[in-house]
């Protein structure tokens, strides 16, 4: 696991756009997993704007989010579906036929769980997947006690997670208790993981998730044991880090960062 200290918020969203932006245009057929939620909206704006400005091209990627609510169809304006269109999809020139979301009206709920596994290994699996992370530690909706190897499955959620999202909703009573989520072990078979968090309420938990001991109860601890995970984090999400000093010189002295800093 790396750790990248990023001064604010803005930043965080900055540099991991020049890193998906880097992958993208090495690798013009990226598969990439994506996130909803409020940290993404800022680093979705910047790679919009990488689009406009840079001509980023995203026309032959092929795109996969974590997951999507039980119970909302696509054009639901609370659906994850509807979320990627508004931040991401509908002003970049994807092809909205390479993006996947699991969907969360299927009859048979865990017919569609294996379909959207099979679909990715059709793709030959996802190079990077971009992360947030739950105020408990969930990744996609990984909630606590998710198997450290579990597959794409329905999960039901957490009052914590039920009223963290409920502020997008116009009550608590209204989030949908469920969701397709990506498993744990989905997500450690992406070729990179990006996790982003901001704020003083991500402080505790990315303290957890990057130097606690490796536990079910939080699945973003289960990234600690990927080979290939960025963690990028402002430094009030960064604050309860014990060796943030050390994860500082490395992203300002290691080579392999010098094109980011
Ligand atoms: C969303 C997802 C969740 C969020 C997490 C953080 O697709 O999978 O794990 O990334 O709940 O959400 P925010 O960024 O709203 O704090």
């Amino acid at each position: 696991m790396e750790v990248i200290i990023q001064p604010d918020q803005d930043a965080v969203a900055r540099l991991a756009s020049q890193i998906i932006a880097k992958d993208l245009r090495a690798n013009a057929h990226l598969v990439l997993g994506l996130a909803t939620g409020r940290t993404m909206e800022a680093l979705y704006q910047s790679l919009v704007g990488k689009c406009k400005t840079d001509k980023l091209d995203f026309s032959l990627c092929t795109t996969f989010n974590l997951d999507e609510y039980v119970g909302l169809a696509a054009e639901d304006a609370h659906s994850y579906h509807s979320y990627m269109c508004k931040h991401l999809f509908k002003h970049v020139n994807i092809d909205m036929r390479n993006t996947h979301l699991p969907n969360g009206l299927a009859t048979d709920l865990d017919a569609e769980c294996v379909n959207y596994e099979n679909l990715i290994k059709k793709f030959g699996g996802i190079d990077l997947q971009l992360l947030g992370i739950g105020k408990a530690g969930h990744i996609g909706f990984n909630e606590p006690l998710s198997a450290l190897l579990s597959r794409t499955r329905v999960k039901a959620l957490t009052p914590t997670t039920l009223s963290q999202n409920a502020t997008l909703f116009d009550s608590q009573t209204e989030v949908p208790r469920r969701a397709i989520t990506m498993g744990v072990g989905t997500i450690l078979d992406a070729r990179k993981c990006l996790l982003l968090a901001t704020g003083i309420d991500k402080a505790e938990i990315i303290a957890k998730a990057v130097e606690g001991p490796i536990t079910s109860m939080i699945s973003a601890t289960a990234l600690q044991l990927h080979r290939k995970c960025t963690v990028v984090v402002d430094e009030a999400a960064a604050s309860k880090l014990q060796a943030a000093d050390y994860y500082r010189w490395i992203f300002n002295n290691e080579p392999e960062w010098e094109e980011f800093r």
